[in-house]
């Protein structure tokens, strides 16, 4: 699978401007998987800890797994309070050996947050389920769809500019798509989990610098805009949206659960 790079400054600015998740998620994955500070959970993917941070306060220890360093780096910055994390450089073709380290049925519940997407699911879930107790389980979650992708003006005029400045149309929806989802149940099903969905919906009124923040945290480092453009970058993007202010985003996070039995 191609690699996106998400290294340098956009490590940066996924910590700064990519949302936590509410908590309302965490406390269906306690109920769903019957968590406790007993157990040990996986973040796979956890990028800067969106939700690392979140399970840490739920189970006993979190591990943090993550190929990019970068990313890693600054989610060890966002928790430097916190004493029940382990962070990990691995991809989910590690994920296998995960088994000699941690043992069969050893995790209450595996988190797969926006990153799904970069990984092969067919071989990772028959992969995580030797690893789950008995009643854990894998949670896959979209924290919303990407923001120029909406039907609002605002979010239509971003992604006019964008596609423009790209070169091509802004299409992908990162997992957070119904064919992607019906993929993923069908694969979770095929590795022998028990599936399930809920959905978490609100709206949030973001600012200026936080639609730019965005914009940057989803860019490869190599395309975003040399230091010596960006004013430029940013005050097209801002003369293309700012007639559409306010900026009200609505946020739709999905879960989909695979439970073992
Ligand atoms: C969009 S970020 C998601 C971060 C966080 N989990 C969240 O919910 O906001 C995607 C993360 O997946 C990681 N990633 C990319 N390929 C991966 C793979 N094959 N295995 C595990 N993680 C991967 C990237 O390095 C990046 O940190």
């Amino acid at each position: 699978m191609t690699m996106w790079k998400f290294s340098g400054e956009v490590a940066e600015f996924y910590q700064r401007y990519r949302r936590g998740y509410p908590a309302e998620i965490f406390d269906k994955l306690v109920v769903e998987f019957g968590l406790s500070t007993e157990d040990t959970a996986l973040d796979l993917g956890c990028g800067t800890g969106q939700l690392t941070r979140s399970l840490a306060a739920r189970t006993r220890s979190v591990i943090g797994m993550d190929p990019e360093p970068d990313m890693l780096a600054q989610a060890r910055k966002a928790t430097s309070g916190l004493t029940n994390v382990n962070w990990l450089v691995g991809a989910d073709s590690d994920v296998p050996a995960l088994r000699t380290l941690l043992g069969r049925d050893s995790l209450g519940v595996v988190t797969i947050g926006q990153a799904l997407h970069w990984m092969d699911h067919a071989t990772l879930f028959p992969a995580l389920r030797s690893l789950l107790r008995p009643g854990g389980g894998v949670a896959v979650l979209t924290n919303g769809a990407p923001m120029w992708l909406h039907e609002s003006s605002w979010s239509k005029a971003l992604r006019e500019y964008l596609s423009g400045w790209l070169g091509q149309p802004l299409v992908r929806t990162c997992g957070a798509g119904q064919e992607e989802q019906d993929r993923y149940r069908a694969s979770l099903e095929a590795a022998g989990f028990a599936t399930g969905s809920d959905v978490v919906e609100y709206e949030d009124e973001i600012d200026l610098e936080f639609v730019i923040g965005a914009v940057y945290s989803a860019t490869p480092e190599d395309r975003l805009p040399k230091p010596a453009e960006r004013a430029g970058f940013e005050e097209r993007l801002s003369a293309a949206i700012s007639p559409y202010a306010p900026f009200v985003e609505p946020v739709q996070v999905r879960i989909l659960i695979g439970r073992k039995g």
